[in-house]
């Protein structure tokens, strides 16, 4: 039997910066492979260069089922068979499934080419099918719950054009699935993997590497460091692999001896988006996480809360009414967010990590109309530290730097303000584990300076490591709030899907 995939000696530079060296892999017909590695290891540069985006450096050689691909080829990386998603799915949000699935494959057309929409429909409820779901075609893919968004971007790469699929490639594939829509995906990837195709996958969640993959690649600085079965290896072995070293336990360090202020953010009646209608208080120095599946309310409340978003209802931020839909006056009140897709909604691509970081107060570093560069650079270089952002070169553009590492910039930015009120999207979506303990711990610090934090999040782990209170959002409103040993990974799962049926919410 030929290997689904060899790559040997894979390698890309950047400027002065080698990004892979010398990586070489072998994936088989059906396995699930799964990719990890700290924030600019080189995976998305590995995936790039297969996907014929990136050109690698000479001695570079990739076998697709025995066949030699030829590089740097967009159309012969899918005419091989590789397929791939990419992080932010690539989907129009207000296209139906169909119309998204022609987007990257073309419609099917008949002679004098009009589109043949019957047959367009059929095609795609067939690939959704094959796959296990039975989603309404023609609904707008930006009302689907993400699991089944992400089925249709599956969908989309198996049926891509020339060759059968030999491997399908998902860069990050949950890292927007709350942990009950990870199951399905879960489920999808077997369906995958079970028809012959290979599976290459990236993630940072090491619970689904253990439950989705047959073996695991770890990459660390450019270089292989190691592949073997996922069996009979410990997430603590998997971590030490990644970050080179022993992790020290991280523990709730000083939530529990936390004294709670005054109230600080009181929310009352708010309603908006998908939340019908709810009452929260967030105290000085308290951590508030918001669980709940997508569609719960919990994706909205950040944007409720910072006055992105319009609401009905009252929020106060230190006793002061903070108008609706009005983010400038939030900024001026010290209340700050740090949105989830951070990519979309929070760089500025093509400027530097410096500007990045400044751009909510650029006078800082002003004197008498000058600004002070020395000292701005000093004080950027800082908090790129502080966040572990590598490289951590303030006149870097963020199209430099790896996903994980552009998230923590935009994380600095707003950590940097010191703020009263600190609302967090997804935190660490798409961060390292050991930046991700860096947040946190940031995260511990900030509450301790005082600020009443709010933690919306999908990462369950998460929330029970930072939060002192956790409230679960069930169809728009709070349904329940867990408390001191309340606080599980468990219990807060348990509680996003609803266990309590006599709950009145509900
Ligand atoms: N277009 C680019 N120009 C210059 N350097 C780049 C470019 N793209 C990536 N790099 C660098 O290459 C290295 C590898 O980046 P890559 O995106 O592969 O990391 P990654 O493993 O996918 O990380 P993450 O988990 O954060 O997504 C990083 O140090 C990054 O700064
Ligand atoms: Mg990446």
């Amino acid at each position: 039997m030929t290997t689904a995939l060899t790559v040997r000696n894979a390698t890309k530079i950047f400027g002065a910066q080698t990004a892979l060296d010398h990586v070489s892999i072998d994936v088989e017909p059906g396995e699930v492979r799964a990719l990890v590695g700290q924030n600019g290891c080189g995976k998305s540069t590995l995936i790039k260069i297969l996907a014929g985006f990136h050109a690698p450096e000479p001695g570079t050689e990739v076998e697709v089922d025995g066949e030699v691909l030829a590089l740097e080829d967009p159309v012969a990386s899918e005419a091989i068979g590789l397929r791939f998603v990419h992080q932010d799915l690539g989907l129009v949000p207000n296209l139906d499934a169909v119309d998204n699935m022609a987007l990257g494959n073309g419609y099917d057309t008949n002679g004098a080419k009009t589109i043949r929409w019957r047959k367009e429909r059929k095609h795609a409820r067939e690939a959704l099918e094959a796959l296990g779901y039975d989603i309404d075609v023609r609904r707008p893919v930006g009302e689907l719950q993400m699991s089944e968004r992400t089925a249709i971007a599956i969908a989309r790469a198996m049926a891509g054009r020339g060759a059968a699929p030999k491997m399908l490639i998902l860069d990050e594939p949950t890292a927007n699935l709350p942990d009950a829509e990870a199951q399905r995906l879960y489920k999808l990837v077997r369906r995958v993997s079970d028809s012959g195709v290979a599976v290459l996958f990236v993630s940072h969640h090491f619970d689904e590497v253990f439950e989705m993959a047959s073996s695991v690649t770890v990459l660390r600085d450019g270089k292989h460091i190691i592949t073997r079965p996922v069996e009979g290896l410990t997430e603590e072995e998997l971590i030490e692999h990644v970050v080179g070293r022993k992790m020290e336990e991280h523990n709730k360090a000083n939530a529990d001896a936390r004294e709670h202020g005054p109230e600080v953010i009181v929310m009352k009646d708010v309603a908006g988006g998908s939340v019908l209608g709810m009452d929260l208080t967030v105290h000085r120095g308290e951590v508030v996480g918001v669980a709940g599946i997508t569609g719960s309310g919990r994706e909205v409340v950040a944007g409720l809360v910072f006055g992105g978003r319009e609401r009905t209802g009252e929020i106060t931020v230190d006793g002061k009414v903070l108008p609706e839909n009005r983010p400038d006056i939030s900024i001026e009140r010290n209340v700050a967010l740090v949105p989830a897709e951070r990519h979309a909604n929070a760089s500025i691509m093509e400027q530097t990590l410096r500007e990045n970081i400044t751009i909510v107060d650029p006078g800082r570093h002003m004197t008498a109309g000058f600004l002070r560069r020395r000292p701005e650079r000093a004080d950027v270089k800082d908090w790129l530290g502080k966040l572990s952002v590598k490289p951590g070169e303030t006149e870097y553009t963020m199209t430099q730097l790896s996903g994980g590492n552009q998230q923590k910039v935009v994380l600095a930015r707003w950590l940097r303000q010191e703020p009263s009120v600190l609302v967090l999207d997804e935190p660490t979506q798409g961060v390292d584990v050991g930046a991700k303990a860096d947040i946190h711990t940031l995260v511990d610090e900030a509450a301790a300076q005082g600020a009443a934090v709010l933690v919306c999040s999908t990462d369950h782990e998460e929330l029970v490591r930072v939060c002192d209170r956790v409230v679960i959002m069930r169809k728009g409103r709070l349904a329940e709030t867990l408390r001191g040993d309340e606080i599980s990974a468990d219990n807060i799962t348990a509680a996003t899907i609803g266990r309590d049926t006599s709950d009145p919410a509900a």
